[in-house]
């Protein structure tokens, strides 16, 4: 019996979020919190492709291989599969599955199909993924990209297409070739999740650390200081999907108003990148910890302005001022989660953090502390 064990971490963007689907660039680190998917492949093959949510009391959803591989004849002058994927599921998953196990099996039919059914066809195997994860659904950490990297990997490993090695405890992947491939079927499942995503948050998942990201081009920051976060959930539910076309639309209304606040946080994205390097090179400069402060309050004053703020994220943010602290929405916002940089213009200090962690926490808010530039996939590959 062979067992695959896929894990990708979640996100956090420091800068650059929306400005980003717009040819701009934006700064994103993996956090230590991750998505698990665990593949059993057995000799009783029971014909079926299903998911496991173990962290949402074990929803699970299941579908038939062959009745899927009898739809899948008919996509092969399909422009766009994945829609019509989408469409299969919305129309022949139970009504017992919600919309986020739906929206969960379309990507995992898609990369199945691309991987086993598409072109050079192999033979289609039985499926059965249970998947674990740490990070909040819909919060802006990445967790559907750390889903779909995840998923990705597994299927690519199942069909040959890529190898890992053996082992029984999880090692980084490191084969640039595997991680490209992984990245490029998962931007084509983030794509069903968030119709244009950037690429920045499978990117992230896929490869860890700390990225520059630019028009999907990914450029690794090497030399990043050790930064304290506080991620802090307002558990308020949103839609990047709906958030990114919203900006998307008043762009498009008012381009003389929002072109110069998209560029205004491309430039806030590029001194950041200087003021990181700098930081790596004197951690105890405290003026160039304020500067990467004062940009970070900047940000959140401009996401405002393209319309993704919410009335939790200003609660938040004013709470971390209060404590002396700078603090910005991350990811499409709209709620979601807000990032706080742990350090003031007199450096960290402790007994503030823990002030502010418990006025936040009584507020109803999640926070979580997090060291920037996690490790990306990992396997555990064991066949017995
Ligand atoms: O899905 P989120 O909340 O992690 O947001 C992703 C960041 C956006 O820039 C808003 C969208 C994108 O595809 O880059």
């Amino acid at each position: 019996m062979t067992e695959i064990s896929v894990s990708a971490p979640g996100k956090i963007i420091l800068h650059g979020e929306h400005s980003v689907v717009h040819g701009k660039k934006a700064i994103a680190c993996a956090i230590e919190s991750r998505v698990f998917v665990r593949a059993t492949t057995s000799n009783s093959n029971d014909g079926v492709i299903s998911v496991l949510m173990s962290s949402l009391h074990d929803k699970q959803i299941t579908v038939q291989i062959n009745e899927f591989c009898f739809f899948c004849d008919k996509l092969k002058d399909e422009e766009n599969p994945g829609i019509e994927i989408e469409k299969y599921c919305a129309e022949t998953l139970s009504e017992h599955a919600d919309e986020f196990m739906r929206l969960a099996m379309s990507c995992l039919l898609y990369a199945y199909y691309k991987v086993f059914l598409c072109s050079d066809p192999i033979t289609a195997p039985h499926v059965s993924l249970i998947i674990e994860s740490q990070l909040p659904i819909g919060a802006g950490l990445g967790s559907s990209a750390a889903y779909n990297t995840s998923v990705a990997c597994i299927l690519l490993l199942l069909s040959g297409r890529i190898s890992t090695q053996s082992s029984d405890s999880f090692i980084e992947l490191k084969n640039e070739n595997s991680l490209n491939k992984i990245n490029e079927l998962a931007y084509e499942m983030e794509k069903i999740v968030h119709k244009t995503p950037s690429g920045i948050d499978n990117s992230i998942a896929t490869y860890g650390g700390a990225v520059l990201f630019e028009k999907g081009i990914l450029t690794k920051l090497e030399n990043m200081p050790k930064l304290q976060l506080l991620i802090v959930d307002s558990q308020v539910q949103r839609n990047t999907k709906t958030l990114v076309s919203n900006v998307e639309e008043f762009l498009n209304k008012f381009p003389d108003i929002v072109n110069p606040i998209l560029d205004a946080m491309h430039g806030i994205t590029l001194k950041s990148e200087i003021l990181l390097k700098n930081i790596h090179a004197n951690p105890l400069n405290h003026e160039l910890l304020n500067d990467l402060g004062k940009l970070i309050i900047t940000n959140q004053c401009l996401l405002c302005g393209i319309g993704v703020g919410h009335p939790t994220l200003d609660k938040i943010c004013l709470i971390a001022k209060k404590f002396g602290f700078p603090a910005k929405l991350t990811g499409a916002g709209g709620g979601g989660c807000a990032i706080i940089l742990l350090h003031t213009s007199s450096g960290l200090l402790d007994s503030n953090v823990e002030s502010m962690v418990k006025v936040l926490t009584d507020e109803n808010f999640i926070c979580k502390k997090a060291m920037l530039g996690a490790g990306g996939i990992m396997t555990k590959y064991t066949h017995r």
